[in-house]
């Protein structure tokens, strides 16, 4: 973990009192902490920091996590590596998807916050607008690897092709990223180790249906982005499904009860201050759908529509 990092973080146990986290390294390799532990200093919780991931979650995240959502997986590694990074290893099947998602982000001196960044590519794109990006996801072989992509500033690993048949693939990062400004972290978007308005940009790209509780991490979303010259760029597929989430917690995809209809409507409803979730609200500024595949192996892909709303507050 960067020790720059340390000035931005709170206990997620104590929240929403925000008390910081006292930095204990052990073992350090140029400013960063690759070894060592964080410290609560009001409820003296410890968070680990080890082969330099560190781990801020708190006793119900774990739990929650603890179900197991497959993103640890060898195959996940491998599918995520190629979606994120494809079009700089110039596959003829790769998608232009976090380019254009990228797009949106505007140049400011703030900080960015890219909540389930997964390996990290939009966290990389962000590099080149803000002053500091933090990634953070809840899969540690993720995040470990999206640390390794920061160090090394290339990317080689094993596609799958067929179960353990696999081939290398490597190419270089691109030179217009600011790798000094980017960290990753292991921490749950329903407890952001952050104080409130700390960030202008706030990304939320193909994560809302995978938590196990959307409002509660709209809320987060709410309570970490600056209450002015702020931006938040949201994207989902609202591909809901009964044996992820239950009904009462979708938003949208359902014909009655509290959020029902499209997804995309409830979410425009959302930005524009409906249940005060966003206070102060989102003016919604664009609109549409980015094409985005995920590669599970030679023969298996999901083709993906994720559609966006970028908001802003002035
Ligand atoms: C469908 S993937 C999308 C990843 C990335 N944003 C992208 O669009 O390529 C969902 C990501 O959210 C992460 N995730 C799931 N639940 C999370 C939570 N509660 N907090 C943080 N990350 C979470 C997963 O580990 C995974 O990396």
């Amino acid at each position: 973990m960067k020790k720059w990092l340390q000035d931005y973080l709170v206990c997620p146990e104590c929240l929403p009192r925000e008390i910081p986290l006292d930095l204990n390294p052990h073992e350090e390799l140029n400013h960063d902490v690759i070894e060592g532990d964080l410290t609560c200093s009001g409820c003296g919780k410890h968070y680990p920091i080890r082969n330099g991931v560190a781990v801020i979650l708190s006793e119900q995240s774990k739990q929650v996590l603890a179900e197991g959502l497959g993103y640890n997986s060898r195959t996940m590694l491998s599918a995520y590596l190629w979606s994120h990074f494809c079009d700089l290893l110039h596959d003829p099947a790769a998608t232009d998807a976090y380019q254009l998602w990228a797009s949106f982000f505007k140049k400011t001196d703030g900080l960015a916050l890219d909540i389930g960044c997964a390996v990290g590519r939009l966290s990389f794109e962000l590099s080149k607008t803000h002053a500091r990006v933090i990634g953070i996801d809840t899969s540690f072989s993720f995040i470990q690897n999206a640390r390794t992509l920061l160090a090394q500033k290339r990317l080689s690993f094993d596609l799958i092709f067929e179960g353990l048949i696999t081939k290398n693939r490597s190419c270089e990062l691109s030179s217009d990223w600011n790798h000094d400004r980017i960290d990753f972290i292991v921490a749950d978007a329903l407890a952001l180790p952050f104080p409130k308005s700390l960030f202008s940009t706030v990304s939320s790209v193909n994560i809302l249906e995978k938590v196990s509780d959307p409002i509660v991490h709209l809320k987060e979303v709410n309570r970490v982005l600056r209450e002015g010259d702020a931006m938040f760029v949201f994207s989902d597929p609202f591909s809901w499904d009964e044996t992820v989430l239950a009904p009462e917690f979708w938003i949208g995809g359902k014909n009655g009860g509290k959020y029902n209809g499209r997804g995309i409507d409830c979410m425009s409803r959302i930005f524009s201050g409906e249940d005060m979730i966003f206070d102060p609200p989102l003016k919604i500024t664009k609109k549409g759908n980015v094409s985005w595949k995920i590669r599970k192996t030679e023969n298996l892909w999901e083709h993906i529509k994720s559609q966006f709303l970028v908001g802003i507050r002035q």
